[in-house]
């Protein structure tokens, strides 16, 4: 196997980076998944057989407005062409925003009907990959982070200084996923050689205010935190109410455990206070 990783300056790929089975760790400079020259050149030097992708366009606000760009990246024609012209397997991962949150705990097998711009582009890319390869694993997962700036709790444990009043929403319900989470079970579908789409999120469901609610407590900050509705941000993009992911393919199929989103979120939080 020579497998190339992309969008490594990312959430995720950032972690994927730190693995030595993985021989090329690219970012959107070496290998920008719309360059189809730029791509062919590299592949043909060093003669990939696995493409790990995790470069996305992740903006959801930004994707109602940027569409084409958005598009170009979630959709990556030239990638998936790549991988069929060179017979290269490509593990590619997707959201839970496929969906339209209308129902609990969506399996593989649930129709997809997303409610935004974002979750569109990400839908038309796994219908494409499986449309055109036939050797893929499409990995939806849910609300990650990881050690890049700007995550949801980056972005919570900054709103906590100087005492503000912090907001969570009670119509936003999914599982909250540390990047590490995802190592394991994807090695360990490489190592099957396993085919198709999984779900992978942190086990256990949370809505963004509850979510907030263990942030808040795990690191002992006592900001008084208010419940709203999406409705009260001025989104654009509308995000699915309940879009949690049953893992329970996954689980059986590989024999595994996944952590808790709150056991989880308590390691993060642990890892960054002794890091700072
Ligand atoms: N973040 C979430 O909450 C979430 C939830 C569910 C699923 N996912 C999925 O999980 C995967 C990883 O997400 P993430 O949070 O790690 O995303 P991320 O932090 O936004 O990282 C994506 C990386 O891809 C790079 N990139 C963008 N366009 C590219 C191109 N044309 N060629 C090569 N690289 C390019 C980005 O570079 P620039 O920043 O320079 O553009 C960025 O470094 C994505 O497929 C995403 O859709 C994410």
């Amino acid at each position: 196997m020579k497998i190339l990783l992309t969008g490594s300056d990312g959430q995720l790929g950032k972690e994927f980076s730190k693995i030595k089975l993985i021989n090329y760790k690219t970012n959107k400079k070496d290998f920008d998944i719309t360059n189809y020259y730029q791509m062919k050149e590299f592949i043909e030097k060093n003669k990939i057989t696995h493409i790990l992708n995790t470069a996305a366009y992740t903006d959801v606000e930004n994707a109602e407005i940027k569409k084409q760009y958005t598009l170009e990246v979630n959709n990556p024609e030239n990638l998936i062409e790549i991988c069929k012209e060179y017979n290269i397997k490509l593990i590619h991962f997707s959201t839970d925003y496929v969906f339209n949150g209308k129902k609990i705990n969506y399996t593989e097998k649930d129709e997809t009907n997303p409610i935004n711009y974002y979750g569109y582009s990400k839908l038309l890319g796994e219908k494409n990959i499986q449309r055109k390869l036939k050797n893929y694993l499409i990995l939806r997962t849910s609300w990650l982070y990881g050690e890049k700036e700007n995550n949801f709790i980056k972005k919570i444990i900054k709103n906590t200084e100087n005492n503000e009043i912090i907001k969570g929403t009670i119509d936003e319900i999914s599982s909250p996923t540390n990047v590490k989470d995802l190592l394991i079970p994807t090695l360990k579908l490489l190592e099957k050689d396993s085919v198709g789409i999984y779900h992978i999120s942190g086990d256990g469901i949370c809505s963004r205010y509850l979510w907030i609610k263990y942030i808040l407590k795990y690191l002992q900050r006592n900001n008084k935190l208010e419940r709203v509705y999406q409705k009260d941000f001025k989104l654009i993009a509308k995000r699915p109410i309940i879009s949690v992911l049953s893992n329970e393919k996954i689980k059986n199929e590989l024999n595994i455990k996944i952590n808790h989103w709150k056991y989880s979120t308590f390691e993060y939080i642990n890892f960054l206070k002794t890091n700072s």
